[in-house]
């Protein structure tokens, strides 16, 4: 749907106009994979696709929202004084969360409003439409109740809602990548430190091509959480042989030498391996952008998709079948899962005389082996969140 007929069915749904329109990005990231939550280095961009708001001011103190992805639930009344979460309560138990935190950090927000929420980022692709939706009634609701909250405070507070109100252990990136999106520029994120840079990404001849499994991210949660509870009980045992880290990141290509004498464990040798050596991948892969050798810069995305195919075992048949097919294809510079894999999506960086014949072969591929199509889109990096005018 584009805004036009978004602002037509505000009209149907509360008989007046939508006095704003906000918009955030979803995301990919182009490598540094399941090493936010371990104090590493990350690299992602915020995509063109992603979540628009539309909103008109209510004289209560009432919220009366609707989303056009999940139009089967009708417009929902939320009161501000009933925040807690219900799993009844889908997809707005994100928009309630924002409003509880903000209340408890004193923030007033002295009327309610009526909302209209559509994306157009697949759900559950690995592309974070949970982040952008988080991001994006931030920004909302900072504008409209003027909070001034920056960039980093909405991350923070996207995090938040992941960590403590939903109960997914997720780490910084995805808010981050959304709340500080920059267009044609990826951001080089430090999550020990929460130190970043904006890296222009402009790749001349090439396109990055989104490949979505549309394998439904079943358990994915758990999994998630599963992993990251992994790597607690890396960091425990590593801690005492070296008591100064603070994070697996803090490691690097000496320590990882030797690292299967100071972890037994092979499940937990594996995960560990490949934090330490994701990090080292995103600290080559950026010196590889900045000497304009994509080459390289390949090569590292198609290292990581490995070490996280088999060493911390998050890509399964579907994400496998696409990298393998991509990689196979002429003009392919690399190709990796992206985001939290167990489905999801995979990206590849292709020349982008060869993206039609790639689209038509990956694809042939993928409905052969997995049964179903894959579903391809071209990513275009945008900017963070906004209001459109
Ligand atoms: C999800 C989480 C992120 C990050 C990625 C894996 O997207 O939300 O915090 O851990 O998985 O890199």
């Amino acid at each position: 749907m584009n805004v036009l007929e978004l602002q037509n069915q505000f009209k149907v749904l509360f008989g007046e106009s939508a006095a704003h329109t906000f918009f955030a990005p979803g995301r990919v990231n182009l490598i540094g994979e399941h090493i936010d939550y371990n104090g590493g280095l990350v690299f992602p961009c915020a995509i063109t696709l992603g979540t628009y708001a539309l909103v008109s001011i209510r004289e209560d103190e009432n919220f009366a929202v609707y989303s056009e992805n999940f139009k089967e639930l009708g417009i929902i009344n939320i009161s501000i004084n009933d925040l807690e979460y219900r799993k009844e309560d889908n997809w707005t138990n994100y928009l309630k969360a924002v409003l509880k935190f903000l209340l408890e950090s004193g923030h007033e927000i002295p009327h309610g409003l009526n909302i209209l929420i559509y994306g157009n980022i697949p759900n559950g692709s690995g592309l974070s439409s949970s982040a952008s939706l988080e991001i994006l009634v931030s920004k909302l609701f900072s504008m409209m109740y003027d909070l001034d909250l920056k960039p980093t405070e909405m991350a923070l507070l996207g995090k938040k809602v992941e960590n403590e109100y939903m109960g997914v252990s997720s780490g910084i990136m995805d808010q981050f990548a959304i709340a500080l999106g920059k267009k044609n520029s990826a951001l080089l994120l430090n999550c020990g430190t929460q130190e970043f840079e904006h890296i222009p990404f402009v790749l001349d001849g090439y396109q990055i091509v989104i490949m979505n499994t549309n394998k439904r991210r079943e358990l994915a949660d758990s999994k998630y959480n599963e992993r990251f509870n992994e790597c607690t009980q890396s960091l425990t045992i590593l801690k005492q042989t070296y008591p100064q880290i603070s994070a697996i990141c803090d490691l690097g290509e000496k320590e990882l030498e030797k690292l299967d004498k100071v972890i037994t464990d092979p499940i937990l040798y594996k995960r560990t391996k490949h934090a330490i050596s994701e990090n080292l991948r995103v600290i080559a892969a950026t010196k590889a952008l900045e000497n304009n050798d994509l080459v390289t810069f390949g090569k590292l995305l198609n290292g990581s998709h490995a070490s996280l195919r088999d060493d911390y075992e998050v890509t399964g048949k579907e994400l496998d079948t696409l990298v393998e097919a991509a990689l196979a294809e002429e003009g392919t510079l690399g190709a990796r899962m992206t985001g939290a894999g167990f489905g999801g999506c995979a990206i590849a960086i292709v020349k982008t005389e060869n993206v039609d014949n790639f689209m038509a072969n990956v694809g042939a591929k993928y409905k052969e082996v997995i049964g179903y199509d894959v579903t391809f889109y071209i990513a275009s990096i945008g900017n963070g969140p906004c209001e459109i005018k």
